[in-house]
């Protein structure tokens, strides 16, 4: 289910910002929604909070593979080492009302970005972006899948550069909607 956070600079985020709701909802993709996205989700829950953004988050996988199971073991363990606790979340499927209810679909890797661009009704509200469009840092267009990799202390240090880009770009646009009287 999706989660909310309670409620403050610039952005050097590649992307740009679609049209968001209030609060601005953002679900996040990896193929099995065990490792990459649900610590997307977790590290993104936590420094939003932080930051005193508010924000909608969820994640799902492109496949069906893992649904109702909670993070891969080693995955929760290596965030729980970084302070993120994953242990509440279960996998699920995406699915077509994802497109209207969130405004950005943050994919981990090209292949998830091609599942959803192929799924995307033409006239949803929902952007597909990739996550690492807000980590330019980072050097890397890509989260690599540590299912395979076993790197799991790398997807944590990707998906924490790109929160730290997705909250400067939220709460860059947030203040600018301030300054212009706007919401
Ligand atoms: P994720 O990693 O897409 O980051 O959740 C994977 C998890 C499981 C499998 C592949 C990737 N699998 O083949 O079961």
């Amino acid at each position: 289910m999706p989660r909310i956070t309670i409620q403050p600079s610039e952005t050097n985020s590649q992307h740009r910002m679609p049209q968001l709701q209030d609060p601005p909802r953002i679900l996040f993709v990896c193929l099995g929604n065990i490792c990459r996205s649900p610590t997307a989700e977790g590290v993104f829950v936590r420094l939003a909070q932080e930051a005193g953004l508010v924000v909608v988050v969820d994640s799902c996988g492109t496949s069906d593979w893992h649904v109702g199971q909670a993070p891969y073991a080693p995955m929760q363990a290596a965030a729980k080492a970084r302070g993120y606790d994953l242990s509440t979340l279960k996998a699920r499927q995406i699915r077509l009302q994802d497109f209207d209810e969130f405004d950005l679909v943050l994919a981990m890797d090209a292949d998830n970005l091609a599942g959803v661009q192929a799924l995307r009704p033409a006239n949803a509200r929902a952007r597909l972006q990739l996550l690492l469009g807000y980590a330019a840092e980072a050097g890397v267009e890509q989260v690599p899948d540590p299912y395979y990799s076993r790197d799991f202390d790398q997807t944590i240090d990707l998906v924490e550069q790109a929160a730290q880009g997705l909250i400067r770009a939220l709460i860059a646009r947030r203040d600018s909607q301030l300054m212009k009287g706007g919401q």
